[in-house]
């Protein structure tokens, strides 16, 4: 079985609100399309000008994007890493764990299927991804 780390899978996909109208067994067939990891305080998780493969949910910490104009903070529910996915291109910047992160991760071809299966979460994702290109 997977190593759980502490935080069960559904308890973190509980703690994303993009995922927050989800019912009960709609949370268990998202949670079996990501993956959780833990990075350690430091650690990069996403390199500016790499290909991007997959997306991330912050399950619980803080992650930094190192922008030119300064660090912006994602915290507790947040994702990053959506960018590249929808616009296949590298990615646009750093982003590195402030403290310990709980991150559940979704890989490209994931992505791809549940943003087909839910325009909603596609709306969303958009529009955060709109926000941070200005
Ligand atoms: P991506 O380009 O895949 O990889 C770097 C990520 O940093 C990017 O996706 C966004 O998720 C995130 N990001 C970039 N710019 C900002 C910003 N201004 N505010 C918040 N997050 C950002």
């Amino acid at each position: 079985p997977p190593l759980r780390l502490g935080l069960k899978l559904t308890a973190m996909v509980e703690r994303v609100p993009l995922f927050a109208g989800l019912a009960a067994g709609e949370v268990s067939a998202v949670g079996r399309l990501l993956r959780a990891r833990v990075v350690l305080p430091g650690q990069k998780i996403v390199t500016r000008g790499e290909r991007g493969d997959a997306m991330y949910f912050i399950a619980a910490g803080v992650a930094q994007v190192k922008l030119a104009m300064g660090d912006v903070e994602l915290g507790e529910g947040a994702f990053f890493g959506e960018v590249a996915l929808l616009e296949h291109k590298p990615r646009n910047a750093d982003v590195v764990a402030k403290g310990v992160c709980h991150l559940l991760r979704l890989d490209a071809r994931d992505f791809r299927r549940l943003l087909a299966a839910r325009p909603d979460m596609r709306q969303e994702i958009e529009s955060v991804a709109a926000q941070r290109r200005g």
